[in-house]
């Protein structure tokens, strides 16, 4: 972690006192919200047990030992704790030309340097709708990615598309009698055109059950290689992945590697072999089953009855495939929570094989979206048209524009950053695993805990510095002690260190949230305090302190995924 001078000193004196090591000490440094109870604090009931005495009695104990530094004035005992108060001037001096020097680094760490994550993430079905959850597990995912990148960690980024399987017999049934290939072509969005399709084949079918003979047969037609159906396969999936990737070019979303399902197709046979060394592989009804009681879950399925393989078997495929290729320290799956059981079921399958490195195997679950506006939830519940959401939101990102900003040039773009930066901080501001709301009206305000709250933060500050034609001189760190800088600097402390937590804890809100943080001290500040004016050393300092929010604003953004526009 990149640590400033004060936090050092922090550590340090602990670790000197109470003969813990660095390491072990900094996780327990807490940061206090009060003014009245310093910067720091050190809670001193985690060492009462191994110490055998009161915290109350450690603190005193630490308290009495310090002498103010450079960098720490004084400390007091609140309660079991020592608190740190620190040297402002030095503090502020510090922590400002470290954000102003590492600039468009700031934030970043070399934590992850030689280590290497998989991330299989968005991994949309072919032939079928891309749903919430998928919208979901492409933002989140993205931002992981970039965490990870950030603390210089190597990473694979993989769209595990859904390309195999039965829904193709369906899709190329329902395309021969519902549709056309001519249609398909003409459609103005072949997404929406092949999900009618498939509404229109479960419609049918529920009258008329021999539809479904027909698709398996259709199905088992691709896998046998059958020249018209692989050639009907091959235009869906031609067609579904365009749309995604204008989708995916919209959001900002790049893998490294696009391996659909059907990229194991002949990996398969030999996995299945090696799994069948490794561990019992019985039949049960005509299938191949693994046990798995004595986890106590339900039987992993491996082949079906007429010898096809199910998602499982070509999900160990993969993971075996990907050992092999990246030895990786981590595989993160982003997936849906209602995936949990099967992420339990193939994790616990590699167990019992005593294959040592599934504990670098993680599933990350998260919750659903719900939509306040009733409308975008009428098709079919869990269903969502990306394109259309994102065409919304920047609709109603360009009428919020219209309103506050009629003169701007490139409105058009702005109003697509805005946009997609509204829905992109919805779905990451909160903790993962709960279900997101997704209220237009809430997303898209610019004072609330939004992404254009932030993107207008961000283009205030721009519009300051270009006004001031950005002459930043020597700058006098003693012009700014005032509290609200300082409340600025105390939020900008604590970027790297929620850049390193989030990557650590898979949860891209700590960051959200810490970049609220900043955001909202800034324009406390704004409020009260002039930058431009009569004296030029008051400004100079000034701006030094906004180009530092501006890095960390921009640099958070980045890693989000969501474009800061200069002006808006
Ligand atoms: N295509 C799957 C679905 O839509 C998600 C795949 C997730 N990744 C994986 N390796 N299982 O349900």
């Amino acid at each position: 972690m990149n640590q400033n001078q004060s936090l050092q000193e922090v550590i340090r004196f602990i670790s000197a006192k109470l003969n813990i090591s660095e390491v072990e000490v900094a996780p327990f440094i807490e940061f206090p919200p009060e003014k009245s109870m310093g910067e720091y604090a050190f809670p001193c009931f985690i060492l009462a047990k191994k110490l055998k005495t009161s915290p109350q009695k450690i603190a005193e104990s630490l308290a009495e030992g310090f002498f103010p530094t450079e960098f720490l004035k004084e400390v007091k005992v609140v309660g079991g704790y020592l608190n740190f108060f620190v040297q402002r001037e030095n503090y502020i001096k510090d922590i400002l030309s470290s954000v102003l020097k590492e600039g468009g680094a700031f934030g970043k760490s070399d934590e992850g340097k030689g280590k290497m994550v998989v991330i299989d993430y968005s991994s949309p079905n072919i032939a079928k709708p891309f749903s919430i959850g998928h919208l979901r597990s492409t933002i989140i995912g993205q931002a992981l990615a970039n965490l990870f990148r950030s603390a210089s960690y190597k990473v694979v980024g993989i769209n595990h598309i859904g390309d195999w399987g039965t829904q193709f017999g369906k899709q190329i049934v329902a395309l021969k009698k519902f549709g056309s290939v001519e249609d398909l072509k003409n459609a103005k969005d072949p997404i929406v055109y092949l999900f009618d399709l498939y509404v229109k084949f479960h419609k049918e079918a529920e009258k008329n059950p021999s539809l479904e003979d027909e698709a398996r047969e259709m199905f088992a037609k691709t896998e046998r290689g059958d020249k018209e159906a692989t050639e009907l396969r091959d235009l869906l999936v031609d067609y579904s992945l365009k749309a995604f990737n204008k989708t995916y070019k919209r959001l900002g979303i790049e893998f490294t590697h696009t391996r659909g399902e059907s990229y194991y197709a002949d990996k398969v046979e030999p996995a299945f072999k090696k799994i069948e060394k490794l561990t019992e592989v019985r039949e049960s009804e005509g299938a191949l089953v693994i046990d798995l009681d004595s986890y106590g879950l339900t039987p992993l399925l491996l082949k079906k009855r007429d010898g096809t393989t199910l998602y499982a078997t070509r999900d160990l495929t993969a993971l075996f495939d990907r050992f092999e290729e990246f030895n990786f320290n981590q595989m993160l799956y982003v997936v849906g929570q209602e995936q949990t059981l099967h992420f339990n079921q193939l994790f616990s399958a590699l167990e019992k094989m005593k294959i040592q490195w599934v504990n670098r195997c993680h599933h990350i679950p998260f919750g659903m979206i719900r939509f306040k506006d009733k409308k975008m939830s009428t098709r079919e519940g869990n269903v969502i048209f990306l394109e259309q959401v994102l065409d919304e939101a920047k609709k109603r990102a360009k009428d919020a524009i219209e309103k506050k900003n009629p003169e701007l040039k490139d409105k058009d773009e702005v109003a697509e950053a805005v946009g997609t930066g509204a829905v992109i901080f919805n779905d990451l501001s909160q903790r993962m695993i709960k279900d997101v709301i997704f209220d237009w009206d809430q997303m898209l305000n610019f004072e609330g805990d939004t992404g254009p709250y932030l993107q207008y933060t961000c283009a205030r500050i721009s519009s300051i510095i270009k006004k001031s034609g950005s002459n930043i001189k020597e700058i006098d760190w003693s012009r700014i002690q005032d509290d609200e800088s300082f409340q600025i600097v105390r939020a900008l402390e604590q970027i790297p260190i929620a850049i390193s937590n989030a990557t650590k804890a898979y949860e891209p809100s700590i960051l959200c949230s810490a970049l609220l943080f900043v955001a909202s001290a800034f324009n406390t500040f704004y409020h009260k305090h002039r930058v431009i004016q009569e004296d030029k050393n008051v400004e100079s300092a000034r701006l030094a302190l906004l180009k530092a929010v501006l890095y960390s604003l921009k640099n958070g953004l980045q890693i989000l995924n969501i474009k800061a526009p200069e002006e808006m």
